[in-house]
């Protein structure tokens, strides 16, 4: 049984073409997986398959109602990024030497309209000010108007990452990252380096350093992907810190918050009860299955597929969850794509870092501009180990 979300993006990525076959030429595959493989194959005409469809679309819609989450047809929820508080989104900041933990987050220092009845003795911190601003801009919207604090953190260094700079991209796209590992490493749901725990100590040293100086609240809803490296990096960057009661550190694991899906075995996840007993007491979201169900070998998901599970993913959180301050543990090209469908400036982190955003979301009467969905595409595969990329002197 799927989540409500998986259905919703399935319902709107278009078939895989020639994906069936693919599989079929590249490796031999038992009858369970290629009854898997079916129901995104473009030679779905026979009346199985037509009969299958109209069950998934069925179960979709049955969801839709049951949830009651989902907007009513005529309404849509709008995102859009208010700048002028975060060096992030400024476009004279430059993202590739950029460090959050240089100066509080990246909050700009400067004086709110909000300051003057709050900090009558000008003992608050930027923080607490900023916390007080955005308390009074969801104090004072529109019923279909919210803002969050969004916290979306990279994780830190992980083996696909070092194998990558290895093999060089190229070799790492066609070859190296569809296998598990090589013989002394192993990359499938990709666990974190020694570099990448330290990067993640080093974020919850800065916590520790913002609750103490800067007074700042612990977020107070925390979102994983459900790959290893994100929850393991959510882990240790939280573990420790005083949260406040009502909002302990209890992360969410979401389906929708993963990586570019498919072909690479870094962003294959493991087996739910894998998970379960690697991090005890998570929560899963609702319908999160025990399998993968969703990555499949030798193709990938598009940047317009990525982008349309992201808008899912955050109408999912904003719909659900009435905090300010989110957490989310997530990863480079995921928030990518979550920053293009939240209208932030282009950012790229590197491993292990954070770039908070100010989220206003609007819900709006109509529908929204179609845009075009591009379906899975294959990835191009070499025959045999390229060769290594020779050391530059
Ligand atoms: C496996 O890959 C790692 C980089 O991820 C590399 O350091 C190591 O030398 C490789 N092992 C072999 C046997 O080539
Ligand atoms: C995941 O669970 C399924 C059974 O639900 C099992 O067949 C499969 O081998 C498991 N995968 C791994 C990698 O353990």
């Amino acid at each position: 049984m799927s989540s409500a979300n998986i259905a919703r993006y399935m319902a709107k990525i278009p078939m895989i073409p020639e994906h069936e076959r693919l599989v079929k030429d590249h490796q031999p595959q038992t009858p369970v997986d290629r009854q898997r493989y079916r129901y995104i194959s473009t030679r779905c005409l026979s009346v199985k398959c037509v009969v299958s469809f109209a069950l998934i679309a069925t179960v979709i819609v049955a969801l839709m109602i049951t949830m009651g989450k989902s907007l009513p047809p005529d309404e849509f929820a709008r995102y859009e990024v208010i700048t002028g508080f975060f060096q992030q989104d400024d476009p004279s900041t430059v993202p590739g030497t950029f460090d959050y933990a240089n100066h509080n987050f990246g909050l700009i220092d400067q004086v709110y309209d909000t300051d003057a009845d709050y900090d009558t003795t000008e003992s608050k911190t930027q923080w607490q000010r900023f916390d007080h601003k955005v308390f009074r801009l969801n104090r004072e919207s529109r019923r279909l108007v919210q803002y969050k604090i969004m916290f979306l953190a990279r994780h830190g260094e992980g083996y696909h990452n070092v194998a990558e700079s290895y093999y060089g991209t190229p070799a790492w796209n066609c070859y190296w990252s569809l296998l598990d590992g090589n013989t002394t490493t192993t990359w499938a749901d990709a666990h974190l380096t020694s570099a990448g725990i330290a990067q993640a100590t080093k974020a919850n040293t800065y916590w520790k350093t913002m609750l103490a100086t800067q007074k700042i609240s612990t977020p107070e809803s925390y979102y994983s992907s459900p790959l290893y490296r994100c929850l393991d990096t959510a882990r240790i960057t939280f573990t420790g810190l005083e949260t406040d009661d009502r909002h302990p550190f209890l992360p969410t694991i979401k389906e929708l918050l993963r990586e570019g899906i498919g072909a690479h075995t870094c962003d294959r996840r493991s087996n739910k009860s894998v998970i379960a007993n690697a991090f005890p007491r998570w929560r899963f979201e609702e319908g999160f299955s025990e399998e993968d169900e969703l990555w499949k070998p030798l193709v990938r998901e598009t940047e317009s597929a990525q982008d349309a599970r992201s808008k899912i993913v955050l109408d999912d959180i904003f719909a659900t969850d009435s905090n300010t301050y989110i957490a989310v543990s997530t990863h480079s090209g995921e928030i990518a794509s979550l920053l293009r469908v939240l209208g932030h400036r282009v950012f790229s982190l590197s491993t292990g870092q954070i770039i908070p955003v100010l989220v206003k979301q609007t819900i709006v009467n109509g529908t929204p501009l179609p845009t075009t969905i591009e379906p899975w595409t294959p990835v191009s595969t070499c025959s045999e180990p390229p060769p290594l990329p020779t050391a530059v002197s």
